[in-house]
């Protein structure tokens, strides 16, 4: 009777597609609970790449019920879109399979254009401009609209007035001007339509699929290093990413978790600004971009490369509560002829083994590294642990020791037979009944 979290250990991109993709042929319910469309899963099906934002990846398998949890913000038109994309592409009946909490808050267009405006301008962090941050903001703030409100067109519209007034002021300094109720409610009205027969108590739904011992996957999205509070803050996202707020963001408790699985990559990448102590800006950084096709699968944007950090692992494991870890895109590695990677950092009060997290742009905290042998192995073809060129293993075993945390899922290749499974923390579960 009990639920597994999967959640990014790094700053995002860690290859939870795949990752979730691969879990879910084990789970009957999966639940996004955090973020929005800033989110992109990248998912291999076949030779064939689909790239769903908002949707949980699940919902390709048939069987699986989907959920967008209260936690999220979700674009209604983004949603529609993707609906209709993945139909397009043959999977049919994707809405029947879609449950969308009543209480996850709505991304509209003003949340949009504050967004992008607010990139324009001076204080840009580099975020995806999909409106998470302003929506979020409506959120706290009280002026948000909820996805239950889409069942009463005349209180959906008198909370967007209100939401409207209160942003006026924001986008008029930010030099933008503000759409019309009118203008809002106009494409409102068809996608309330489509959107409503998904609504659902999600809270109860997802906690009754446990207790009746379903197997639920909780997704989460981003990645600890951008959660709210426990990432590089202020260059962050919007919402809480660590699996803490798997249980806020679904709506159970949090005994209700059994098991927190994290996702690395075996180097680092960030896309956006903000501290990136292991940054590479060399050939080995050109080699993790170009091999390991690092561009963001929303933006587009190249991705900033570097070293794992051992000590920002460590961290991930403590503020999540790691049980395992799924080691993602090793083969990347392939024929770099020294690997390094950071076990510690100088500071100005000595060495530590901790990650500096609010120091990290301090002048002279930097990462000390340790040099491990490289291989020229291409690893696509392994499928046991065994089989790896002894410097690989090496590389595993010392990134198991130094985050104090054992891998269960090793990824060699982007399909999903390149993965090895050394512990499946779904198996042994009930399945549906
Ligand atoms: P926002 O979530 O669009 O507000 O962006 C805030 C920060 O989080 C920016 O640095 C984004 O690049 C980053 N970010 C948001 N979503 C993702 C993601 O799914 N992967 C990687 N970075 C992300």
């Amino acid at each position: 009777m009990s639920a597994v979290v999967i959640v990014g250990a790094q700053w995002g991109d860690e290859g939870k597609g795949k990752v979730v993709d691969f879990c879910t042929e084990f789970a009957d319910v999966v639940v996004r609970y955090a973020g929005g469309p800033n989110a992109g899963h990248t998912l291999v099906v076949g030779d064939e790449k689909v790239i769903v934002r908002l949707i949980p990846s699940g919902i390709l398998r048939e069987g699986t019920r989907c959920v967008l949890g209260q936690g999220m913000v979700v674009d209604p038109s983004v949603l529609i879109g993707e609906i209709d994309t993945l139909e397009g592409r043959g999977y049919a009946g994707l809405a029947a399979r879609l449950t969308v909490s009543d209480r996850a808050h709505l991304i509209l267009p003003y949340h949009v254009l504050v967004d992008s405006l607010r990139e324009g301008g001076k204080g840009a962090i580099g975020t995806t401009k999909k409106g998470i941050g302003p929506a979020y903001e409506d959120k706290v703030r009280r002026t948000g609209v909820r996805a239950g409100d889409l069942r009463d067109l005349g209180r959906l519209r008198a909370r967007v007035e209100a939401a409207l007034e209160a942003w006026l002021p924001t986008i008029t300094h930010l030099g933008g001007r503000a759409p019309s109720a009118a203008e809002l409610m106009e494409p409102m009205v068809p996608l309330a339509e489509r959107i409503v027969p998904m609504l659902d108590n999600a809270s109860k739904l997802v906690d009754d699929a446990i207790r009746a011992g379903r197997r639920v996957m909780l997704e989460g999205a981003q990645g600890t290093l951008l959660d709210i509070d426990h990432g590089t803050y202020p260059f962050v996202t919007s919402s809480n990413a660590v699996a803490g707020g798997a249980a806020v963001g679904s709506g159970i408790g949090p005994n209700r978790i059994s098991t927190v699985l994290g996702i690395t990559k075996a180097y680092t990448t960030r896309v956006g600004a903000g501290p990136f102590p292991t940054e590479l800006d060399d050939r080995d950084g050109q080699h993790l971009r170009e091999v390991g096709a690092e561009f963001g699968s929303v933006t587009g944007r190249p991705r900033r490369t570097g070293w794992l950090d051992l000590p920002a692992l460590r961290y991930a494991a403590r503020v999540n509560g790691l049980d395992g870890l799924a080691l993602t895109k090793l083969d990347v590695l392939t024929g770099m002829d020294r690997l390094k990677v950071c076990v510690g950092y100088d500071t100005p009060a000595g060495r530590t083994s901790e990650f500096p997290i609010d120091l990290l742009d301090v002048p002279g905290v930097l990462p000390v590294y340790q040099e491990l042998a490289g291989w020229t192995e291409h690893l696509g073809e392994y499928r046991t642990l065994d089989e790896l060129p002894s410097t690989a293993r090496a590389y595993i075993r010392f990134l198991e020791e130094g985050a104090g945390v054992p891998v269960y899922f090793l990824s060699v290749g982007p399909r999903r037979r390149e993965t090895i499974v050394l512990h499946n923390p779904f198996v042994g579960r009930a399945a549906a009944p």
